[in-house]
């Protein structure tokens, strides 16, 4: 596998490598690397001749400076973990590689970048869409690989590739689970062993809200279950609990053919998210 920190010499070694019939796909990632992002790798493995993965904690999607910190540095392990993915190529650059100079270009994508995660991390998507433009400038890949775990962020992607004719095909992947079904994120090595039990209560509300939706139950009751659930939870604070559209995440009453639940709150200090789509 290759490493590379800049990204004329990441570009350089591409140019030699592109090939009429060769595929380049490409796994953009904070590290701290667990199975579900092997499966985007693997995906890519698969579908692509060669696999590229970045590994970049980009400050400006952090809206909390704590998060920013405490956000798991895990090289050594990761990049052992994508040499037995089979993956090709890793990218890992610099603050300064990324930022040469101050970023003042903010994204706004209407209602998508407000809604749900954007009203409670002011900023983060405009974050995120500036650093997934400059990586597929950088890497210029076939196809990229997103998960489905963080459902508003492929939404928001889908939305910048289109509208800026990005020149690539977007991968949305299942959500991979520990066998107890928490949904799989970097920031799960942060719960302390309590609180790791006490983090399956979003996965068991989702579940639990499917299961009335389907019994015919409205979602405003359905809602007020699962907070009363969550309040009752030591070290547990709900943010939102949301029926919406997956097209467009515009919050929904009742279920749809395209329906999605989607929660995020808080263990103790850390931040989860998870979602379920809702099939009929
Ligand atoms: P990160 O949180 O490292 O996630 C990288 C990719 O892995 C994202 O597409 C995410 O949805 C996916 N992923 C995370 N947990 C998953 C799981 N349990 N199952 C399946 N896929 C999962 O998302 C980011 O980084 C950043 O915002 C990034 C896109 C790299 C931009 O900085």
């Amino acid at each position: 596998m290759k490493i590379f920190k800049e990204i004329e010499s990441l570009r350089t070694y591409l140019k030699q490598i592109r090939q009429p019939a060769g595929l380049i796909g490409f796994v953009p990632t904070m590290g701290a690397l667990h199975a579900g992002h092997l499966a985007l790798i693997a995906a890519s493995h698969q579908e692509c001749n060669y696999t590229v993965c970045s590994i970049y904690v980009n400050p400006t999607q952090f809206n909390n400076p704590a998060d920013l910190a405490k956000y798991p540095n895990t090289l050594d392990q990761d990049i052992a973990m994508l040499e037995q993915a089979g993956c090709d190529v890793l990218f890992c650059p610099t603050h300064t590689e990324m930022y040469p100079h101050p970023d003042h270009i903010r994204f706004d994508f209407g209602l998508l970048d407000k809604t749900l995660e954007g009203e409670f991390r002011p900023g983060h998507f405009s974050g995120v869409a500036l650093v997934v433009s400059k990586l597929l400038n950088i890497v210029r890949p076939d196809k990229a690989y997103f998960g489905q775990k963080d459902f508003q962020q492929y939404l928001i992607v889908s939305k910048l590739v289109a509208d800026l004719n990005f020149n690539v095909q977007l991968r949305c992947m299942p959500i991979v689970r520990e066998p107890d079904g928490l949904a799989m994120s970097s920031r799960n090595t942060r719960l302390t062993s309590a609180q790791r039990k006490r983090a399956l209560v979003f996965y068991q509300s989702l579940q639990q809200a499917r299961a009335r939706l389907h019994a015919g139950v409205a979602f405003e009751v359905v809602k007020a279950e699962v907070k009363s659930i969550c309040e009752n939870q030591p070290e547990i604070k709900l943010e939102y609990l949301a029926l919406a559209d997956t097209a467009n995440l515009s919050l929904l009453k009742n279920v749809t053919t395209q329906s999605i639940l989607l929660i995020a709150g808080y263990v103790g200090e850390v931040r989860l998210i998870d979602n379920l789509i809702l099939t009929e």
